[in-house]
């Protein structure tokens, strides 16, 4: 008693399928419900049991070849159509691109990618922290307790905490500078891009800023060190040799001393040029890191000295590509982008782009 069908032949027809509905009707032709094997199983019945038995095998044996050669050839199918989507699909990254559909840098990346790139060569490392700050992180352990007038200077957004404590939006990038000391031991040169806010909004500030952290921690740095390092920086990015510049005495907390920078500018027919002339235009805060900050990292002053900056992105962005009003910075204007930013493919980021 054997099978009108040769399990060889159905194979090869399901093989020569090229695409899944014709697979779908060899698959109906011999498993459907009015499919050859059904009806060879309601056949069955007439035979008797020892013929039932051999049949039914053979039947069920066929019906598995049958279904695993379906299940096969339609995952071959599947793998074949995905191949060549995805050939299609795939982009040649080394042709010309089209500017007019590629998107722009923005010039506060710009800036944050041309600071690194100073102080990268400079051997400085990147942190980052998180905008959501304790209260300790960034006031109490940059020797600013509470009640200190700085507190009120810098116009806080506070988040209020489940467990009764404050935490604040940042309002500068100087508690990294906490972060940093508590994980890591001496030496530590570290700069600090990212966002801060404060609780101000009118032509000039906007809520949320951007500030870039500077952080130098050894057993021998000096204020010479600090102003070598931030002339050596503006004249770098500014592209400038003769920098005019001043340093002027100024307080923070966690500071001593304390500067403030002065780069010299001119502005003629409303174009502003730095570097020269006799108006000053304060481009940064620095000094020598208090005492009191490195022992309240548990660093040992008497032992370690060192150096810290700030400075806004946002003003060192508008003095570099000539952006007159702040708030085209934040407006998510196209045209605007289109006119400042930066081509994404270009890999300079010096302002001869
Ligand atoms: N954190 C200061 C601010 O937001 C800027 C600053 C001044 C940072 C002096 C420093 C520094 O590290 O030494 O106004």
């Amino acid at each position: 008693m054997s099978l009108s069908v040769d399990s060889v032949d159905i194979k090869k027809k399901i093989e020569n399928c090229k695409t899944l509905q014709e697979v779908e009707v060899i698959r109906l032709e011999y498993l459907g419900k009015k499919g050859l094997i059904p009806s060879e199983m309601k056949l069955l019945s007439q035979l008797s049991i020892e013929q039932k038995k051999i049949k039914g095998q053979q039947l069920n044996k066929l019906k598995t070849f049958i279904e695993d050669a379906v299940n096969d050839h339609k995952i071959l199918i599947e793998n074949k159509k995905l191949e060549e989507k995805l050939k299609n699909e795939s982009v040649d990254v080394t042709l010309p691109h089209n500017e007019e559909v590629t998107g722009k840098i923005h010039p506060i990346s710009q800036t944050i990618f041309s600071i690194i790139e100073i102080f990268g060569n400079l051997n400085y490392s990147v942190e980052a922290g998180p905008d959501i700050e304790s209260d300790f992180n960034n006031f109490s352990a940059l020797n600013i307790p509470p009640h200190h007038p700085a507190r009120e200077m810098q116009d806080t957004f506070y988040v209020n905490n489940a467990n009764g404590e404050d935490n604040v939006l940042r309002t500068h990038t100087s508690p990294v500078q906490v972060r940093t000391m508590l994980k890591s031991k001496p030496p530590i040169k570290i700069i600090v891009p990212g966002r801060t806010y404060r609780s101000d909004s009118d032509s000039t500030h906007t809520p949320m800023f951007h500030q870039v952290e500077g952080l130098l921690v050894n057993k021998d740095a000096t204020m010479a060190d600090l102003k070598s390092t931030l002339i050596l920086f503006l004249k770098e990015f500014f592209e400038i040799d003769n920098l005019k510049y001043r340093f002027r005495p100024s307080y923070f907390p966690f500071t001593e001393p304390s500067a403030e920078m002065d780069v010299a500018y001119t502005k003629k027919n409303n174009v502003l040029k730095i570097g020269e002339g006799d108006d000053w235009l304060e481009i940064l805060g620095c000094g020598m890191v208090n005492p009191k900050v490195l022992e309240n990292c548990n660093i040992d002053s008497s032992v370690y000295q060192g150096f810290a900056f700030g400075m806004g992105i946002e003003r060192l962005s508008m003095l570099k590509y000539g952006i007159t009003d702040m708030r085209g910075l934040f407006d998510l204007n196209l045209k605007w982008l289109d006119h400042y930013g930066f081509s994404p493919l270009d890999l300079k980021t010096r302002s001869e782009i």
